[in-house]
């Protein structure tokens, strides 16, 4: 398909002068769990970011607290993960700055008095550095920990300084269905105000994601046309090529359905149907969000799919079973991929289906949201290009590239040049972020962390939205759960899925788009 690439000249965007940008205040960010993963490969890097942007407060502080007696060896790591995750260079002038605002606190979870211990600590980093009593804390353990250091915190006035502001980050999985959803909600919200609460989705920190609302609503042209009149279907994909990657014991619990659909598909689905909000602010946009969510009516589970991948090729490599991963049940029941089609019931949408799936151990790499336009009500040239070389002519697609190559194509028909017939092809109008921004080294973090540092909630989960999402999967997955999938495994690895996904969108005379990426 030929491609109409659209760009910003570099130029342009150097003479472009700078935006007053947001700082703020000083704060200590006191992170649990933060010898895990999460805080070495995104958290540090995120935060190195923001200093080299000149985004964090003169005055800060980073306090890493988990079980294991770490020490200095703390900083050491993270500085390791800053330059392996960040894409930074190790002799960076303001690396060894950044990471003297780094340090650890062993810490038993479970155990009230280290929490008193904890705080003294903070008081006199505090005073150290003239932070003037704010604190951040975020929460990156396992899930199991959350109300136990939520309640400690409590415990020692943490929640509600005398001086100065705390608020809480607090990672997914919010609950594993709707009852523990409510009750994790309860217990934090009998400690800390909604107002101090940032549940971290970090879909909503990527660019695409956060540009999906500008492209809606900056633009005059696209608003008129965004809804059941015009618009034919959207799918949504999230395909990796990963697998479990060592998480087993966390994934067996978890599934497609908990770990990607039920949240940051959920988010992707609000942005695409929302109304427009009155104000890019929390109020306003995160009402709006849950409009959309509470518009679905129950989803039928004949129109549920669930799959797991058996061995196969991904790329060039050979990969095991789901069942063969490491720390998984050799009989699993938990899937790898899931779809759906849903509805939303209100005046936008009525009668358009909406098509999700995601999986591990897809074929492609691709995070897109596709929306399909109607035909025009007459097609005059159908027939002439039937007989060209592309065949009949296709719907208008505008997708929209979350990841990689983040970008939004337009497809329309375009008559092919020199052909003494009418003939039409397909070709793309594609804006893509790199060549026209330049490339990117954010990982989504920055946005967020910046955002909670400010206290503006605008991009985080609510708990209302947070539990209606809840209110809609829990069905299925009680579904699910009472009856043992029979074909499991039932898609290669390196496939686009099992069959019956297929037949889910055939069923109404819809097709998965599988040439997905940039073209
Ligand atoms: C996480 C899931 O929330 O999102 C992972 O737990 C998944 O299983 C990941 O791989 C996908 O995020 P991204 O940013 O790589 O699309």
């Amino acid at each position: 398909m030929a491609t109409i690439a659209m760009k910003v000249r570099p130029e342009d965007l150097s003479q472009l002068p700078a935006g007053k940008e947001r700082i703020p205040e000083p704060v200590i960010l006191v992170i649990f769990g933060a010898s895990g993963d999460l805080t070495k490969r995104k958290l540090l890097p995120a935060l190195f970011h923001l200093r080299q942007n000149n985004l964090l407060p003169k005055e800060f502080a980073i306090v890493g607290v988990a079980r294991r007696p770490l020490g200095d060896e703390f900083a050491r790591d993270m500085r390791e993960g800053i330059v392996d995750f960040g894409d930074v260079d190790k002799s960076d002038p303001k690396l060894d700055e950044f990471v003297g605002h780094i340090s650890y606190f062993a810490l038993n979870f479970d155990d009230p008095s280290h929490y008193a211990s904890l705080k003294t600590e903070l008081d006199r980093i505090d005073k150290e550095r003239g932070i003037g009593g704010n604190r951040l804390f975020y929460l990156a353990t396992a899930p199991e920990f959350f109300a136990g250091i939520v309640e400690n915190l409590g415990a020692q006035q943490m929640a509600h300084p005398e001086k100065g502001m705390a608020a809480i980050v607090i990672e997914k999985p919010f609950g594993h269905d709707l009852g523990s959803a409510r009750e994790l909600n309860h217990q934090v919200n009998a400690v800390f105000e909604e107002r101090q609460v940032f549940r971290i989705d970090h879909y909503l920190g990527k660019e695409t994601v956060q540009n999906l609302l500008v492209f809606r609503f900056a633009n005059g042209i696209f608003e008129p046309v965004w809804n059941r009149n015009f618009i034919e279907e959207v799918q949504i994909t999230v395909a990796e090529t990963l697998g479990v990657e060592g998480r087993g014991p966390f994934y067996e619990k978890a599934g497609a359905l908990r770990d990607v659909v039920q949240n940051h598909m959920m988010e992707l689905l609000s942005l695409v149907a929302l109304e427009p909000p009155s104000s890019f602010e929390a109020e306003s946009v995160r009402r709006e969000k849950l409009k959309v969510w509470q518009a679905i009516p129950p989803i039928p589970i004949l129109n549920t799919i669930r799959g797991q991948y058996g061995p196969g090729i991904v790329g060039k490599d050979h990969v095991v079973g789901y069942r063969d991963e490491e720390r998984v049940n050799p009989n699993s029941g938990t899937e790898t991929f899931a779809a759906l089609r849903l509805e939303i019931e209100n005046w936008r949408w009525a009668g358009v289906p909406f098509f999700l799936r995601a999986g591990k151990r897809m074929k492609k790499r691709a995070t897109e949201i596709s929306i399909q336009f109607k035909q025009p009500p007459l097609l005059i040239f159908n027939r002439l290009a039937t007989d060209g070389p592309c065949g009949e002519i296709q719907p208008n697609l505008l997708t929209i590239r979350i990841q990689p190559d983040e970008g939004i194509a337009l497809r329309f028909g375009a008559k092919v040049p020199t052909s003494s017939q009418m003939s039409v092809c397909p070709v793309n109008m594609d804006f893509d972020y790199e060549t026209a921004f330049g490339k990117s080294t954010a990982n989504g973090y920055e946005r967020l962390l910046l955002d909670a540092m400010l206290g503006d909630q605008t991009l985080f989960a609510h708990r209302d939205g947070v539990e209606t999402n809840w209110a809609l999967y829990t069905p299925i997955l009680d579904a699910w759960k009472s009856k043992t999938p029979e074909v499991f495994p039932n898609y290669f690895a390196g496939s686009w899925g099992p069959e019956c996904a297929d037949h889910l969108l055939e069923r109404s005379g819809h097709t998965w788009r599988n040439d997905l990426g940039r073209h």
